[in-house]
């Protein structure tokens, strides 16, 4: 099979997941490029898995311009994916975008007609699709074991974000909603195939309305209740106001039983530490006493699976599968942005384009 040449824009928290995937999958993908700002980060990462004869750049456009590759791995702040995204579609490259597509809707429409009109695919790096828990959880719904799934609840959930990009809705697209609470939305969008049909939300109000971060200018709770059009509903949170270390967590519920799901405390390993653990979970801030420390977090979140899908995807120069396309980006982006809307107007929103997809 042949290797894709990836390069990697960014070499932050996000580039250290997807390298984890990249370096468990050297017979598949090849790091030829990786481009950040602050090129310390660069040789720690490659250092840190392994990688070598990789180019070095300070720019992503520079990169996107110089770089001999397959695809570009879009893992930079939010505001530049949508440019990161043109330069990479237009040099005649593919791309793998993480979350959020972008920080407007009119952006990540912009980068999907591109794409389409370029003849490239975007693949959108929503990690809950590679999850392993999820999709066992997913064939044990579809397989009738719990009956007609009637709801879902799900949430991602943390003490907030440590990327000084996620402080403001410019850079952002928004609080809480848009960084964590794209996963849960992400996730029952693909597993509607985008077919909502109404829904309902509040959230914090942002800065001197927020319930703990007062100095960010985005929402610090949010939640949105969902109907779909084969009538299945969902419950889908996202907050920056947990401590302890982040939940992921996704309940089913059927009519002939349930299936529960926790991405982050379920480990095989539980213990306690007077010195403390080295790493439990993401975002944990204290490892001492009691806790579940992680047995292959980057696994079992689903970085691997994801990474491996978009590889065989470009080998074949196929679309990806549902919830991993950039038009599912875009979509999920829309719900979000009308979650927003809904909070921020106290409506009910009803999908007007329901009909015609
Ligand atoms: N799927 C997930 O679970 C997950 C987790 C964390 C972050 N993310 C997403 O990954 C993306 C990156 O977030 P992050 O937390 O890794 O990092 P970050 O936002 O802290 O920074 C990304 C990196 O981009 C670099 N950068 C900025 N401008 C640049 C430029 N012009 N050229 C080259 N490099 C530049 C910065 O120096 C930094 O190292 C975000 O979109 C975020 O939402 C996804």
């Amino acid at each position: 099979m042949k290797q894709i040449k990836v390069l990697m824009v960014g070499a932050a928290f996000s580039a250290d997941l997807h390298s984890d995937a990249y370096a468990r999958l050297r017979d598949k993908a090849k790091i030829v490029g990786i481009a950040d700002k602050a090129p310390e980060r660069i040789k720690e990462l490659a250092d840190r898995y392994g990688f070598t004869d990789y180019e070095v750049y300070d720019d992503f456009n520079t990169a996107i311009e110089q770089c001999d590759c397959d695809v570009v791995d879009i893992c930079l702040p939010n505001f530049l994916h949508h440019d990161a995204a043109i330069a990479a579609l237009k040099r005649g490259r593919d791309v793998i975008c993480e979350k959020p597509l972008a920080t407007t809707v009119e952006d990540a429409l912009d980068m999907v007609q591109t794409a389409e009109k370029l003849g490239r695919h975007i693949y959108y790096a929503e990690d809950w699709l590679g999850c392993p828990a999820l999709t066992k959880a997913r064939a044990l719904v579809d397989s009738g074991a719990i009956g007609d799934l009637v709801f879902v609840r799900a949430r991602e959930s943390h003490c907030g974000s440590h990327s000084p990009f996620a402080q403001t809705i410019k850079f952002c697209g928004g609080g809480c909603m848009v960084h964590l609470g794209v996963h849960p939305v992400s996730f029952m969008l693909a597993m509607k195939n985008n077919q909502w049909k109404e829904l309902v939300a509040l959230t914090s109000g942002g800065g001197e309305e927020n319930l703990i971060h007062r100095t960010m200018e985005g929402e610090d709770w949010a939640g949105a209740m969902m109907k779909f059009a084969d009538g299945t509903t969902a419950i889908l949170e996202a907050n920056f106001v947990t401590s302890g270390g982040m939940e992921d967590i996704i309940d089913f519920y059927g009519t002939k039983g349930c299936l529960h799901a926790d991405l982050t405390f379920s480990s095989a390993l539980k213990g306690f530490s007077i010195p403390g653990f080295d790493y439990t979970v993401e975002k944990a801030e204290v490892t001492t006493g009691w806790s579940n420390p992680a047995v292959d977090e980057k696994f079992n979140l689903g970085y691997v699976n994801e990474i491996e899908h978009f590889m065989d995807c470009i080998a074949e120069q196929k679309e990806a599968d549902i919830g991993l396309r950039g038009i599912d980006g875009y979509e999920a982006l829309k719900v979000i942005n009308l979650i927003y809307k809904s909070a921020r107007e106290g409506i009910k929103i009803v999908n007007d384009e329901l009909e015609v997809k």
